[in-house]
């Protein structure tokens, strides 16, 4: 075994290297990898649920509800387990809700995020009785209030408040800036809740925030929060009730040495501010999606071929970034590690997938022990991977694994080929160029 690479892997809780080579939680992954074949994802049941439960710690004897952000990961065992915990979810499309309803998630549990909200979205949502509707703009609001005014009912709704905090994370992740298409600008939500009261159709229930994903600071939630205080305070005196308030996002996590805080210190934080304000005794929401899974799962790749460059030497594997699009969307860092460890012939690599694209990279500069056939096990690779991956270049969409109470469970099957093009259509045949 090579010591160099272990002893550099930041083991969680859940990840081992035991005699077998990488396991999770106690599963060896070759096995598994030999058995589904890669690229394959395995999840831990119990990450999961350990993160889950340190949300929960830290809001005991509070009135807090967690909204799992299922575009973290959708897969209908993912929801299955969250749903099974007490959550609720954080939707952002038609899509979203249909799975939400598919794992038997309680309608007024489900919260609607998102800047474009179709009126067939919205219908759907309000037959099956949501729980609120996170509104982004002055048009969404009149057209929720025409539709639910068609259907004969009332829209529970939030604004989302655009806060202008930085929260110093990647431009492409962070959305509470004034020039992020999300929200409605601070300066303009008091207006916008009294038109909101006006409209027969809506019934206002709260208010809501999103500053960004990967997150790793408590300062910008603080911030944020201040600022919704303040809006609270305008809005109830102007004889508006909110019921709830919601923080949005959770927190960031461990990709590369990175140290977000805890969600019980973030808890503690926010309810010291909100105490010495007055609004501790509130009904709290946070939509966390990313520190849910992200970690709770890794994606297994076979070494195919290694290429000695006169500048670089490459590791090619059989994931690409049509299965883990992060490192091309956003040169995302995410932990490569051999499955078993070799004893020799460490070396740099850039580790890159089959898709016809220089920026289908995994990682880079990266010292590794291996050879063709060998497994890689790309970590942290549990939130925005499956959920975010394509077909590009003709590929299938992985298989994912769960492991629960010490078995394997297939939650997905890896995509059979001649899928891609069933419901494509050939032109009539013998069409004439004249
Ligand atoms: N609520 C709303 C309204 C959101 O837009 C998001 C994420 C969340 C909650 C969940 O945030 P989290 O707890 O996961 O930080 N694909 C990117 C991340 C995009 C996040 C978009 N919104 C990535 O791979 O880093």
């Amino acid at each position: 075994m090579n010591s160099t690479s272990i002893s550099a892997l930041p083991l969680n809780s859940h990840l081992s290297y035991t005699a077998d080579g990488l396991a999770l939680d106690g599963v060896a992954l070759a096995p598994l990898a030999q058995q589904h074949q890669t690229p394959l994802f395995v999840y831990s049941k119990s990450a999961m649920q350990d993160a889950l439960t340190a949300y929960q710690a830290g809001f005991e004897g509070r009135q807090v509800s967690i909204c799992y952000a299922m575009k973290a990961n959708s897969s209908l065992a993912v929801l299955q387990v969250f749903a099974q915990a007490g959550c609720g979810f954080d939707i952002v499309s038609g899509g979203e809700l249909e799975r939400a309803l598919a794992v038997g998630a309680a309608p007024n549990r489900i919260i609607f995020s998102g800047v474009g909200k179709t009126r067939a979205e919205m219908r759907r949502a309000l037959q099956v009785g949501i729980g609120c509707f996170n509104v982004e703009s002055v048009a969404e609001l009149n057209v929720l209030n025409e539709v639910a005014l068609a259907m004969g009912t009332q829209a529970p709704i939030s604004l989302r408040v655009n806060p202008n905090v930085d929260a110093k994370t990647h431009p492409y992740i962070s959305t509470g800036l004034k020039g992020n298409k999300f929200g409605i600008a601070h300066e303009e939500v008091l207006q916008t809740y009294q038109r909101a009261a006006q409209l027969p159709g809506l019934r206002v229930v709260g208010i809501d925030c999103h500053i960004g994903s990967q997150i790793t600071e408590v300062e910008p939630y603080l911030d944020a929060m201040d600022r919704i205080l303040d809006l609270v305070l305008a809005i109830e005196t102007a004889g508006i009730a909110l019921a709830h308030i919601d923080f949005g996002g959770g927190l960031g996590i461990d990709y590369q040495g990175d140290t977000p805080p805890r969600a019980n210190e973030l808890w503690q934080s926010l309810f010291a501010r909100l105490d010495a304000r007055g609004f501790g005794q509130r009904h709290f929401m946070i939509e966390p999606g990313r520190s849910l899974v992200g970690n709770a799962g890794v994606c297994l790749t076979e070494v195919l071929y290694l290429k000695d460059g006169e500048h670089k030497n490459f590791c090619i594997v059989d994931a690409a970034m049509n299965d883990l699009p992060r490192p091309a969307m956003y040169e995302a860092y995410h932990r490569i590690v051999e499955v078993q460890p070799r004893a020799r012939g460490a070396a740099m690599y850039d580790v890159v997938g089959p898709v016809c694209e220089s920026g289908d990279w995994l990682g880079r500069d990266r010292s590794l022990t291996v050879q063709s056939g060998d497994y890689l096990a790309v970590l942290s690779a549990g939130a925005y991977c499956m959920s975010m991956s394509s077909n590009y270049n003709t590929r299938s969409r992985a298989a994912e694994l769960m492991i629960a109470e010490g078995q394997t469970h297939l939650i997905r099957q890896r995509e059979p080929l001649s899928d891609l093009w069933q419901r494509e259509h050939l032109l009539p045949s013998a069409t004439s160029a004249a």
